[in-house]
């Protein structure tokens, strides 16, 4: 079973971006089931980066789509995809340097952050994309 479901409510209405979120979904599971499988620390480690570089290619493509459509919460939406990835990359070093495991606290706040996040800012991103006609 995997550890998050994508459901609907996930769902903000711009299609490249509803694909990739499933990926950073796919890329949650595929680490949680590492861990569970009992994996070596440096499958966990690729995991973790591969989330890690795909959450940070997703969100330069969110960027770009703020950018280009002169979307108002630009900076604060950025600011906020900034913060996670500072976090996520403490994460890593902490985990690389032995001072942090991969606990269940450990997946609640990235599902937690991600949930929160696109039901969130990445909702009301996908509202005004809608408004402006763009939904792909
Ligand atoms: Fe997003
Ligand atoms: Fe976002």
């Amino acid at each position: 079973m995997a550890y998050m479901d994508w459901r609907p409510t996930l769902e903000v209405g711009h299609a490249k971006i509803d694909a990739e979120h499933r990926s950073l979904v796919d890329a949650l599971n595929n680490l949680h089931l590492a861990m569970k499988q009992g994996k070596g620390k440096d499958e966990i480690e690729k995991t973790l980066l591969f989330l890690k570089d795909y959450t940070v290619a997703h969100f330069a493509g969110e960027e770009r789509l703020m950018i280009a459509h002169r979307y108002p919460e630009t900076q604060r939406h950025c600011a906020i995809h900034a913060d996670l990835v500072k976090e996520v990359g403490t994460l890593i070093a902490n985990f690389q340097s032995g001072k942090v495991v991969l606990t269940s606290a450990v997946f609640s706040f990235l599902e937690d952050w991600l949930t929160k996040h696109i039901q969130g800012e990445d909702k009301a991103l996908g509202a005004f994309l809608k408004s402006k006609g763009i939904a792909a």
